[in-house]
C-alpha cells in the first residue's frame, strides 16, 4: 500500500461538494446494519453508553444511537457535511465554539457533533472518555501511514476499563491496487498494531458487489469487514 496518498482537507471539502457521486457516495440512506448488529458488543451490553463517531460524515448511525438511549459524539473535518446532516433530518441544535470546534448539540445534549480534527480532540473536550467508539470508514479513510496515529487518538479517548471499538472497513486486493484511500484494512494488520494489549476479533466478512463497482479504480475483489477491539483481561 506504499503508492496510497493522504487525502488533505481541500480533497475531503470537493468530496464533499461532489457527495452524491462516483467513490465519493459513501454516505448510506440507512443505518448501518453492522452498528445495529454488533450494538451488543460495542456497549458491552450496557445502556446509556457514550459512544464516539470519528469521521461521521452525515451518518444517520449517530441518530440511532440517541434513539437507542446512547450519547451520541460526532466529529467531522467538513462542515457541509453537519449542516446536511442537521438540514435534512429536521433537526434543530445549539451551536458553540469550543477550543477551536463548532459544537452542535441537539436532544437535550444527547447528541454532540464537532466541526474539526480529530486528531486534536482531547477527552476533556468530550466531557470524559467514552465507552465505545464506532469507526466506519475512518479508518479506511486514512493511509497506514497515519494508522498508528488514529489508533492512538481513539485509545486515548476510550475509557481503558471497558471500552470498546467497532472498526468497519474495506478489504481488497490491495498489492494489485495501491491507490487508496480509502485504504485496505487486514485483521492482521489491527492484529499486528493493537494485538499485543488488545483483543482484535473478526466479527463479519461479506463481498460488496456495489462498493467494488463505485471505486475508482478496478478490483477483482472487495469484503466489506467489522472488526471488534477490546482489551485484553490480562493487559
Ligand atoms: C469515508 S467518509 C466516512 C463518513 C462516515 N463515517 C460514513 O460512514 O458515512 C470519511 C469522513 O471523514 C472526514 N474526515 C477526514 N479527515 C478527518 C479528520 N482529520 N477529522 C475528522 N473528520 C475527518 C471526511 O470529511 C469524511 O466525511
Amino acid at each position: 500500500m506504499s503508492g496510497a496518498i493522504a487525502l488533505q482537507f481541500e480533497d475531503w471539502e470537493s468530496a464533499w461538494a461532489t457527495a452524491t457521486s462516483g467513490w465519493h457516495n459513501w454516505h448510506l440512506s440507512h443505518v448501518n446494519t453492522n452498528l445495529k448488529d454488533n450494538i451488543e458488543f460495542l456497549t458491552d451490553g450496557k445502556k446509556a453508553c457514550k459512544i464516539l463517531v470519528p469521521f461521521c460524515g452525515k451518518t444517520l448511525d449517530l441518530l440511532w444511537l440517541v434513539e437507542n438511549g446512547h450519547h451520541a459524539i460526532g466529529v467531522e473535518l467538513i462542515q457541509k457535511a453537519v449542516d446536511d446532516f442537521f438540514q435534512e433530518n429536521k433537526i434543530s441544535f445549539k451551536v458553540k465554539t469550543v477550543d477551536g470546534y463548532q459544537c452542535f448539540e441537539a436532544f437535550d445534549g444527547k447528541l454532540t457533533i464537532f466541526v474539526g480534527d480529530y486528531f486534536k480532540l482531547s477527552s476533556l473536550l468530550i466531557g470524559g472518555k467514552v465507552d465505545g467508539i464506532w469507526d466506519c470508514n475512518a479508518l479506511g479513510a486514512l493511509v497506514p501511514n497515519d494508522w498508528d496515529r488514529h489508533l492512538k487518538t481513539s485509545l486515548e479517548l476510550l475509557d481503558p476499563s471497558h471500552g470498546r471499538i467497532l472498526i468497519q472497513a474495506f478489504l481488497y486486493d490491495d498489492k494489485a491496487h495501491p491507490e487508496g484511500p480509502p485504504c485496505s484494512v487486514s485483521e492482521e494488520e489491527l492484529k499486528r498494531r493493537l494485538g499485543s494489549e488488545y483483543e482484535v476479533e473478526l466479527l463479519s466478512k461479506r463481498s460488496d458487489e456495489v462498493a467494488r463497482k463505485r471505486f475508482r479504480f478496478e478490483l477483482s475483489w472487495l469484503y466489506v469487514c467489522l472488526t471488534g477491539i477490546k482489551r485484553k483481561l490480562s493487559a
